[in-house]
C-alpha cells in the first residue's frame, strides 16, 4: 500500500484559534514514522500554504468565502493527484471545511467512491441553515447532489460541484444536529448512525448497516472522514465544538479496522485536533488518539502486526 500525507492547516472554516497546528501536532507526535513501521510506503507532501485574504466579509452569513473557496481548489487537486498517483490520500487537520477539497478531489479521481463520515456533527448545514456560519459545519452542503438547489452562489464557491449522492454517505457517531441538518438527513436519504444506534446495536452492526448501505457489494473505493470529536471528550478535548457522549477509542479503532480491512480506503481525513485547547495532558490523549486511529486505517491491528520479512529466530 502507497499513502500520500497531505497536511491542511485550515482555520477559518470556525472560530477557535490553533486548529491550524493540528497537522503539526500529528507529524510531532510521530505519524509518519509510525505509518512507515507498518511497512506502507509513505510519501509526505508537506503542509499545503494558504495565501491569506484579510478582506473577506461574509457572505449570507458564511464566514471567510474567499479564503475557504480558493483553500479548498487547492486542497482538492491536490488529493486528486495523489489518488490518481495510486496513493490513499490522507490529509491531516485543520477544521472539517478541508473535506470540502478531499471529497471533491477523491471524486475527480473516484467516481464511484463513498463516504463514511465519522462526526459528533453531520455538518451539512447549507449557508441559510447555518446557525453560525462557520463552514466546517456546512461542508457537506455543497457537494451533495440532492442539495443542488438549495445552495445560494457565493463567490469563490462557483466551482464547486456536487460530486456525491445522499445515498452514497453514511453518518457514524452523530449528536448534535441542527434543524435544517436533521431535515436534510432525514429526507434526503441519507444513512445516519447517531450514538443513539451505536448505543442500540452496537459499532459492529452499525458499521455492517453501513456498509450495506453505502457499498454492499464492497467494491467502491471508500472515503473515511474523522472528526475527531466523534470520539468521547473524555479522550478528545483538544477540539473546538466537544460534544458529550462519544465514541470510545476501541469503537474509533474498530471503524478504521474494519474499513482497512475492506482494502478499498482510498482516503482518510483526520481533522479538527486543536492542539492550543485543553491541558497538555488532554491534548497529547487528543493527538494520541487520532494517531491510533490513523494506524489502524493503514493496516495496524490490535492483535499485532508481524513486520514484513520477519523470519522467525
Ligand atoms: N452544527 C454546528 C454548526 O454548524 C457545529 C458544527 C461543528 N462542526 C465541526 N466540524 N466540528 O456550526
Ligand atoms: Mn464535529
Ligand atoms: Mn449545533
Ligand atoms: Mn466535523
Amino acid at each position: 500500500d502507497k499513502v500520500g500525507v497531505i497536511g491542511v492547516p485550515s482555520c477559518k472554516g470556525q472560530s477557535a484559534g490553533g486548529v491550524q497546528h493540528g497537522p503539526k501536532a500529528l507529524r510531532q507526535a510521530g505519524i509518519i514514522d509510525k505509518l512507515t513501521q507498518l511497512g506502507v510506503e509513505v510519501y509526505d507532501y508537506g503542509d499545503l500554504v494558504f495565501e491569506q485574504f484579510d478582506d473577506d466579509t461574509p457572505i449570507l452569513g458564511l464566514k471567510n468565502p474567499k479564503n475557504i473557496g480558493l483553500a479548498a481548489k487547492k486542497i482538492s487537486d491536490q488529493v486528486s493527484r495523489v489518488i490518481k498517483d495510486d496513493q490513499i490520500a490522507l490529509t491531516l487537520g485543520g477544521d472539517h471545511s478541508l473535506s470540502i477539497g478531499t471529497i471533491h478531489g477523491h471524486a475527480a479521481a473516484e467516481k464511484n467512491m463513498c463516504l463514511v463520515w465519522v462526526d459528533a456533527h453531520a455538518d451539512i448545514n447549507t449557508p441559510l441553515t447555518s446557525p453560525s456560519g462557520n463552514v466546517h459545519g456546512m461542508a457537506l452542503s455543497f457537494l451533495v447532489k440532492e442539495l443542488k438547489e438549495y445552495i445560494p452562489q457565493i463567490p469563490h464557491f462557483e466551482w464547486i460541484k456536487p460530486c456525491i449522492s445522499a445515498k452514497d454517505i453514511a453518518y457514524i457517531g452523530l449528536r448534535d444536529l441542527d434543524p435544517g441538518e436533521l431535515w436534510i438527513v432525514r429526507n434526503m436519504g441519507i444513512s445516519c448512525f447517531t450514538m443513539h444506534e451505536v448505543d442500540r446495536y452496537g459499532i459492529d452492526m452499525v458499521l455492517r448497516m453501513s456498509m450495506q448501505a453505502i457499498n454492499p457489494h464492497g467494491d467502491r473505493p471508500i472515503h473515511l472522514s474523522f472528526d475527531v470529536d466523534s470520539l468521547d471528550p473524555r479522550i478528545s478535548a483538544a477540539t473546538g465544538t466537544p460534544v458529550p457522549g462519544g465514541l470510545s477509542v476501541r469503537e474509533g479503532i474498530y471503524i478504521a479496522e474494519e474499513l482497512a480491512a475492506t482494502g478499498k480506503l482510498t482516503a482518510v481525513d483526520l481533522v479538527e485536533v486543536n492542539p492550543l485547547l485543553g491541558t497538555k495532558e488532554e491534548r497529547d490523549l487528543t493527538v494520541y488518539a487520532a494517531t491510533e486511529i490513523a494506524r489502524a486505517c493503514f493496516g495496524k491491528k490490535r492483535e499485532g502486526n508481524i513486520p514484513p520479512g520477519y523470519v522467525l529466530p
